[in-house]
């Protein structure tokens, strides 16, 4: 059963929940796993953090998904969020997808024995960030693509080609559904009227993985906590 937080600052609630998570891993476990995600709700999120106590010397930060895109690029995730908040983490403790990589297949590979290097095997994350995507999506696992359905329990992170609704069409690598079933603390950030009717579907809808994956959070073993402002929750 998730939790709906209806509140003023989306950001702002999101990043108590990044130090729960994390100060909470780190005190029982000693070191905290943190998915960082994409989209509009990323940048605001980072800026916020600088104001909490967050543990980052004992983080280990990883990406639920990026763009086919290098380093640079403004489509980047990773830059995102290095320009915002990797200077606080040790460097040997950010794993990002190598959206540069030639042959995106072997880049998954390379990315999940990273992965469950960091982690042990299966590997656990103690928190994955996400956003909600119009159609539906979650990561990078978009509406109308079979293998959004698929827990993907052997293979942790997987090449994916977004569909052609997605503008621009670049393809994409993506953490499979395993590591959302699987995470302690899972945070979904929505904002704003336009994704009232697909969260409404996402939390209550009939459920289709296929049609909706972010009805993945209904499967998940740990703690899931939609951050929504009241637009995006008018529809709950
Ligand atoms: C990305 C994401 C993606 C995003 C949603 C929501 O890199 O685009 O990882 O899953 O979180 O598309 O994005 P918006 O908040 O911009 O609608």
């Amino acid at each position: 059963m998730s939790e709906v937080a209806v509140v003023p600052d989306v950001a702002r609630a999101a990043a108590e929940l990044f130090v729960e998570a994390t100060a909470g891993a780190v005190a029982a476990r000693g070191t905290a796993a943190a998915a960082l995600t994409g989209g509009s709700t990323a940048a605001p999120l980072y800026a916020e953090l600088m104001r909490w106590p967050v543990p980052w010397e004992k983080l280990q930060i990883f990406f639920t998904d990026e763009r086919a895109v290098p380093e640079t690029s403004e489509l980047s995730n990773y830059r995102i969020a290095r320009e915002a908040l990797l200077e606080k983490v040790k460097p040997a403790a950010v794993h990002r997808l190598r959206g540069e990589a030639s042959d995106l297949m072997k880049e998954a590979d390379r990315a999940a024995a990273e992965l469950r290097n960091a982690l042990g095997s299966p590997p656990r994350l103690d928190l994955m960030l996400l956003g909600l995507g119009p159609d539906g999506h979650i990561l990078s696992l978009f509406a109308g693509v079979p293998e959004s359905a698929d827990r993907g329990d052997g293979e942790l992170v997987r090449p994916m080609v977004a569909p052609t609704q997605v503008e621009p069409k670049v393809a994409r690598l993506t953490l499979t559904p395993f590591l959302v079933v699987t995470a302690r603390t899972v945070v979904l950030q929505v904002c704003g009227a336009k994704k009232a009717a697909v969260l409404a579907r996402a939390l209550k809808g009939p459920e289709d993985l296929v049609a909706c994956p972010a009805q993945w959070l209904r499967r998940a073993s740990g703690r899931v906590v939609i951050v929504a402002d009241d637009a995006a929750a008018s529809g709950l």
